[in-house]
């Protein structure tokens, strides 16, 4: 659990990452570009945008690859996440995403955006309650 929320500044950097990466979106099939941005206790912040295959259910989140690569970078403890769509009210995290950022983050600030400036933010633990742990 992170015990320093976001500010707002800190608030704006993660949603202005998140939405720069989701024009990298490779979304072909649904054209439903997800961006993300997670931020690390040691500053950095890990983008992912979707990516999706020809064999539909191979598709990857954006939430995902960015868990994945900060993971893959070494990173350890997380404070927040960022999820940039065009949808209004903001699209929250997918359930599989949910339960990917509870393993690796456990109880961050989750940021739900438009690139247009609507911003709500919940906790993951409100997103995910009773979460499955091994
Ligand atoms: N998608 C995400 O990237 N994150 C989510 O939390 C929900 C869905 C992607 C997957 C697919 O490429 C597209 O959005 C439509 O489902």
């Amino acid at each position: 659990m992170s015990a320093r929320p976001l500010t707002a500044e800190e608030e704006g950097r993660l949603v202005a990452a998140a939405t720069a990466v989701r024009a990298h979106a490779a979304a072909p099939y649904s054209k439903f570009k997800v961006g993300a941005a997670l931020l690390a206790e040691d500053g950095r912040v890990f983008t992912g945008c979707n990516v999706e295959s020809a064999s539909y259910g191979l598709t990857v989140c954006a939430e995902r690859n960015a868990v994945f690569k900060a993971i893959s970078e070494g990173a350890k403890g997380f404070r927040a996440v960022a999820v940039v769509t065009d949808a209004e009210p903001p699209a929250s995290p997918c359930g599989a995403c949910r339960q990917v950022l509870w393993d690796q983050c456990r109880d961050i600030d989750v940021v739900i955006a438009t690139p247009r400036g609507v911003a709500t933010r919940t906790r993951l633990a409100t997103l995910l309650p009773l979460a499955f742990e091994f």
